[in-house]
């Protein structure tokens, strides 16, 4: 690894510091480095503060070392007024001598346009260090920006022989170790979705309770209204959209959002949630639900638990078409991760 490469290596330590708070901002992190030292570091923490540039270059206590300085960064600095000033003029304003990025940012407001301010102002740019890791850190970001859509996560637990549930009743499949993990990974998604039979059959509440964050948005598909009021997702605790073929409401904490069949339930879940500002969705089943995804390519992520219990018999879990990558093992349980090639 070079030393390039190590700097932008803690870049994306730090941005992802920020997972679960930066929606729909990209996740950043800064090094600032003289003289093979590390004098500064920051990250973004969360949508609407401070960038991490902003905040690498707060932390360093000698600012005169700054133009003998490189800055690190996993994104291009940016060069519009969003929430905050633009970054490349900070860069700017303190004279740093060197800039180090791993992706260029493809905000069509960016795309190209930092780099631009930093190398009319004499100051040195590299740009695609560790940028495949980097774009993988980012992978929620680049897709809704290549994509024009949220980022899809497929999650569900199977029992050793391959079952979603067993025949009568309903049992825990993951342990609890696992449980917390679920949870530390539904905090960083902007939303959840379960499918109708689920949310009919197991009434889950789709929170972060085992870890801490954010709780996502809820997301349910109830055809003609028939979902009883009583049921968790409904309780009007928090954020909750409804997609239906009936209306168009906002009642209290619930978002009634109207679609047609013909067009593709899937397809205008996903477009309408990108609308409602939603960038990434964590899909925990039931089998149609996500079959429904799976089948038409709508998915980019899929985390498949498999726990110890036997069920014999049951709802059999989907099949995950592509993209095995790795898997970890959580006491007996085992998490396998797929990405969608
Ligand atoms: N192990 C796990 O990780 C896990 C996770 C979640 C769920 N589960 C289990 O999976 C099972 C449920 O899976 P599932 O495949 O039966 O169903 P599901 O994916 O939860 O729900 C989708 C199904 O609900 C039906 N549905 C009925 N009325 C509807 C309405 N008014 N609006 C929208 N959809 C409606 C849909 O019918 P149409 O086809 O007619 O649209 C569709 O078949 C449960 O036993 C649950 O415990 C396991």
């Amino acid at each position: 690894m070079t030393e390039d490469e190590r700097y932008m290596m803690r870049c994306l330590q730090l941005a992802q510091m920020g997972a679960g708070y930066t929606s729909p901002n990209p996740m950043v992190g800064a090094v600032i480095v003289h003289n093979g030292e590390i004098i500064g570091e920051g990250y973004h923490r969360k949508y609407g503060e401070a960038h991490a540039e902003v905040n690498a270059i707060k932390s360093v206590a000698d600012k005169s070392l700054l133009s003998e300085a490189t800055l690190y960064v996993n994104l291009e600095p940016c060069s519009h007024w969003g929430k905050t000033p633009p970054c490349a003029d900070l860069i700017v304003k303190h004279r740093l001598k060197k800039c180090v990025i791993a992706n260029r940012d493809i905000n069509p407001k960016v795309n190209g346009g930092g780099i631009k301010k930093l190398t009319d102002n004499g100051i040195e740019v590299v740009c695609g260090v560790l940028e495949e890791e980097a774009r993988f850190v980012n992978r929620r970001f680049f897709t809704n920006h290549t994509k024009g859509r949220p980022y899809v996560i497929i999650k569900y637990a199977k029992s050793r022989d391959g079952y979603l549930a067993p025949s009568k009743g309903n049992e825990w499949i993951s342990n609890e170790a696992m449980r917390v993990w679920v949870h530390k990974q539904r905090m960083e998604e902007d939303a959840i979705m379960a499918g109708y039979n689920t949310i009919v059959k197991d009434n889950p509440r789709l929170d972060v309770r085992h870890y801490y964050g954010n709780n996502p948005t809820r997301v349910v598909w109830d055809r003609n209204l028939s979902l009883d009021r009583s049921l968790n997702v409904l309780d009007n605790s928090r954020r909750t959209i409804v997609f239906n073929l009936e209306k168009d409401a906002v009642e209290g904490m619930n978002t009634y959002v109207r679609i047609n069949e013909k067009d593709g339930v899937e397809e205008q879940i996903l477009g309408r949630l990108f609308d409602h500002g939603i960038r990434s969705l964590i899909i925990e089943g039931g089998r149609k639900t996500i079959e429904g995804f799976l089948s038409k390519g709508l998915w980019d992520q899929a985390n498949i638990i498999t726990g110890k219990k036997m069920f014999h018999s049951g709802i059999k879990a989907p099949g995950i078409p592509n993209g095995f990558s790795h898997s970890y093992t959580i006491g007996e349980d085992i998490l396998e991760f797929y990405y969608n090639e």
